[in-house]
């Protein structure tokens, strides 16, 4: 029997670059080529040059494997182009992709269905920001900002008080050219749930918690750090199930498909969802290999399940 053909991508003009290529490895280092013919497609840094989209019409893989993150990769842009091309892919489809990378329209569909999000403001990136001072006072500070559609933590900051917070905003204007999110800051515990679709329907893997040094998850923590960022969590079983109760419908209700990491703050027993990761970390120091780990997986195997979904 002639070997799957695989592509891996990587690369791309996000922010989240270099993490997408430190994913690709993670992924190469974990696909067996006794069972597959496995390719690395490079998405430049230059969103003009389409030199890739050949590449990948020529090599007409069999199913890509994305480790793209952010901007194109993550927002259904990709996704779209792969599905034109009739080539399966992992992951969420185009809807979820662009759902979840616009953390306001997310939000909204998640109140919707009665998952609790955090309260909140949308600042669209042409408003008048004083506009939105008694509002935010409102809230209560500390309060906290980030791109609407960022990743990575990059560009989010807390602020103590209306003139931090506009300084965040005018930031996230002038360095992402993105609408602003605000939050209540929830100075609680960060938890993610790790699920992935199998024969057997849609499997939690684990309910990690994330051992933030500072007040946010930040990029450091996430991928330049050596200590581990993550643990089974430490809650207790009741808290656990409402977790992955709560990660299951998120998942559901966004559509998203194959698999992905839903983020959440506990606080006084109160859970609250931040987003859905629809392609998150494969780094070697990622959530996904270590809650693949938990439910008694390599990474191997994890990969090997998201082919075998989408191909049958
Ligand atoms: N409302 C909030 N209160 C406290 N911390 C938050 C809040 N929202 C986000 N964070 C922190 O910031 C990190 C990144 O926020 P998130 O919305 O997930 O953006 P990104 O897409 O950049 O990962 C979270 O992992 C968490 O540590
Ligand atoms: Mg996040």
């Amino acid at each position: 029997m002639s070997k799957l053909k695989l592509a891996v991508l990587a690369g791309g003009s996000s922010i989240e670059r270099e993490v997408s290529f430190r994913s690709a490895e993670n992924i190469l280092k974990n696909l067996d080529s006794e069972k597959y013919d496995i390719h690395t497609i490079e998405l430049p840094k230059d969103k003009r040059d389409t030199a890739w989209v050949s590449q990948l019409m020529a090599l007409h893989p069999d199913f890509v494997l994305s480790a793209l993150h952010g901007g194109r990769g993550e927002n259904g842009a990709v996704q779209g182009l792969l599905q034109c091309l009739d080539i399966p892919y992992s992951g969420s489809g185009i809807l979820s992709c662009a759902l979840c990378m616009n953390k306001q329209a997310a939000k909204s569909i998640m109140e919707g269905a009665h998952i609790p999000v955090i309260d909140g403001e949308f600042i669209p990136l042409e408003a008048d920001l004083n506009a939105f001072e008694q509002k935010l006072d409102r809230l209560e500070y500390p309060l906290i900002a980030k791109p609407n559609r960022g990743g990575s933590s990059i560009g989010i900051e807390v602020a103590n008080d209306f003139d931090a917070l506009k300084k965040a905003v005018e930031n996230i204007r002038k360095q992402y050219d993105d609408d602003a999110v605000i939050e209540k800051y929830i100075d609680g515990k960060e938890v993610t749930c790790a699920v992935v679709q199998t024969d057997e329907g849609l499997k939690i893997m684990s309910v990690l918690d994330i051992n933030k040094s500072k007040g946010i998850y930040d990029y450091d923590a996430k991928y330049l750090s050596t200590q581990s960022a993550v643990s089974f969590t430490t809650l207790p079983d009741y808290m656990k199930t409402m977790i992955e109760d709560i990660a299951v419908k998120a998942f559901n209700v966004l559509h998203c498909k194959g698999y992905g990491c839903v983020d959440m703050l506990v606080k006084d027993e109160q859970i609250y969802v931040i987003e859905i990761n629809t392609l998150p970390g494969m780094t070697d120091h990622s959530l996904i290999p270590a809650a693949a780990a938990q439910s008694g997986m390599n990474l191997s195997e994890f990969l090997d399940i998201l082919i075998k979904q989408r191909i049958k």
